[in-house]
Formats: structure tokens, sequence, C-alpha cells
């Protein structure tokens, strides 16, 4: 069997217009101050749709995003809300109707780590993650839902009365040993996902997941930012390479577009095919 290539050469997009596949559409992208949430709250401006950014904490991040998203001539406010509270979600939906009138798509991205060996993990580490990337995106979606429902199809603006899209992981299926916590939360956002689009399907509500790989932002770096850590993480990355924002951004602006109408109650690995179980290449 080869081995793998390490010299690959770097990635480069090819540089085309952005198409506004997404003009006239409203979107709240939460925890878009940094990471993956930023660079999906980038794309989707590109396209044309006005953007909510969310955030918890580091507000000049979350106005250096919504000027950076300005200059693609969509709109942009930036919204701070902890996703895992509830009078805060509604707060956050208002504002967002007080501003854009309505939503078309929910990107329900605000998640974080809180990694600890099992027996050893305090109830604190387990409800903190819990509460930002399960109930937090169970908060969010049901804000969004209950809109969607309302306002129903407004066929000049997109054929689906609403998107939701949840950013899961890979560690929805892989298990992952020091991050229960974590790993238990995107578990849950698979069924959460999946149930939500079963029941909102017949008003032309469309829910899914991203679920994305290793990612280079701030919440893995110590996975990417030494050569020994990138080297060790590729062992686990048939595809050579290290997932970009844009990699993911690219994808949930498809993803929210007509373009993707019929998909709905799918989460959509974007890995490097990472678990398509790397080890076995050479083993079992
Ligand atoms: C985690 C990252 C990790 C990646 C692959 C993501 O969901 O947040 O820390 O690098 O999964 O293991």
């Amino acid at each position: 069997m080869e081995t793998k290539n390490n010299n690959l050469p770097e990635v480069v997009m090819p540089e085309t217009e952005p198409i506004k596949i997404l003009a006239g559409q409203k979107a709240l992208v939460t925890g878009a101050n940094s990471g993956i949430g930023e660079g999906i709250a980038l794309e989707l401006g590109k396209a044309g749709a006005d953007i909510v950014v969310n955030y918890v904490t580091n507000p000049d991040q979350a106005e250096a995003v919504v000027e950076k998203i300005k200059m693609t001539g969509a709109k942009a406010i930036a919204v701070k809300a902890d996703v895992s509270k509830e009078d805060e979600v509604g707060s956050m939906f208002e504002e967002m109707f007080k501003h854009f009138g309505t939503i078309d798509i929910l990107i329900n991205n605000a998640g974080l780590q809180q990694d600890s060996q099992f027996d050893m993990m305090s109830i604190d580490k387990w409800d903190k993650v819990i509460g930002v990337n399960l109930t937090g995106q169970f908060l969010c979606a049901r804000e969004a839902i209950k809109e969607f429902k309302r306002r129903g199809v407004k066929k000049e603006v997109s054929c689906a009365a609403g998107k939701i899209i949840h950013i899961s992981s890979v560690h929805e299926v892989i298990p992952w040993a020091g991050h229960v916590n974590y790993a238990s939360s995107k578990g849950g956002i698979m069924m959460l996902m999946k149930s939500i689009a079963q029941e909102v399907a017949p008003y032309r509500i469309r829910v899914n997941s991203i679920c994305p790989g290793a990612i280079r932002t701030p919440i893995n770096k110590q996975a990417w930012d030494t050569p020994e850590a990138y080297n060790k993480l590729m062992e686990l990355i048939p595809y050579g390479r290290i997932g970009e924002v844009d990699d993911i951004g690219r994808a949930a602006v498809w993803l929210a577009s007509d373009h993707a109408d019929y998909i709905t109650g799918t989460s959509i690995f974007i890995d490097g095919g990472m678990t398509l179980y790397p080890g076995f290449a050479t083993g079992g």
C-alpha cells in the first residue's frame, strides 16, 4: 500500500465572484465572533444574506466581524446573548426581528469544550457544555421554528419557510475519551436535528447538521500549532490537510440555499475523511 505523500501542495481556492444566492434572506449565526461561526457569517454575507452576529464575550471581535460583513454590501448587527439562557435567547430574537423583521436561516453554531478525564469531570463542566452546545441549540431552534411557522413560505425569498443548520461535529459519531461531555452534546444534536426535521418538514422547514472534523480554529489550537501536533493530527485525516473555516462556510451557504431544497434531516460530514476509520487503511 502506498504511504501518505507529505509534500502535497497548499490548497488554493479559485477566485470567483460571489453569487448572491441568499439575497434578501436574514440569518442568525450564534457564536459568530470567532472560529467556524465567523467563517460561516462571512460566507453567508458574501452570498447576500443580512446577518446577526451573536456573541457572548469579546464584543470587539463581534464588531470586527460585523464590519467585514458590511464590506460585502450585506447588513449586519452584533447581538449579545448566552444561548444557554432562555430569556437571553428570547431577547436576541426580538432584537433580530426589530432590525431585520424576520429570520430565514439559523446557524446553530455556538459551542465550547471543557475537557476532563471522565472520573474527574465536575458537574459544572458537564452542565456548561450540555447547556451551551445542546440546550442552546434547542432554545434557538425553538424560536426560529416559531417564526418560520408564523410567516410561512415567501416565494420571492426562498422556496422553504426556513432553514436550520446545526453545527455538530465528527464527534456525533466518533467517541472521544477525555471529552465525554462534548461528545454527548454532539450525539444529542444528531437526534435533536433529526427529530425537529421530522416534525417540521410538512411546514417546508429544512433542518440539517454540518459535522466538521478538525478545522483550524482557537478551540483546537493545541492540535495544529506545532509541527509535531500537526503531523500527529494528520494520522487522523486521510485527505492530508487540516480544514479551514471557509470549507465549512461554503457548504453552509449551499445547504441554506434553495439549491439544497430537497435536503432535510441529514448530517453532512466535512472532515477530510476523519470518519473513514483511517486506522483501517493499513490495519484490520
Ligand atoms: C472539536 C475539535 C477537534 C475536532 C476533531 C471538533 O468537534 O471541537 O477540537 O479537533 O472535533 O476531533
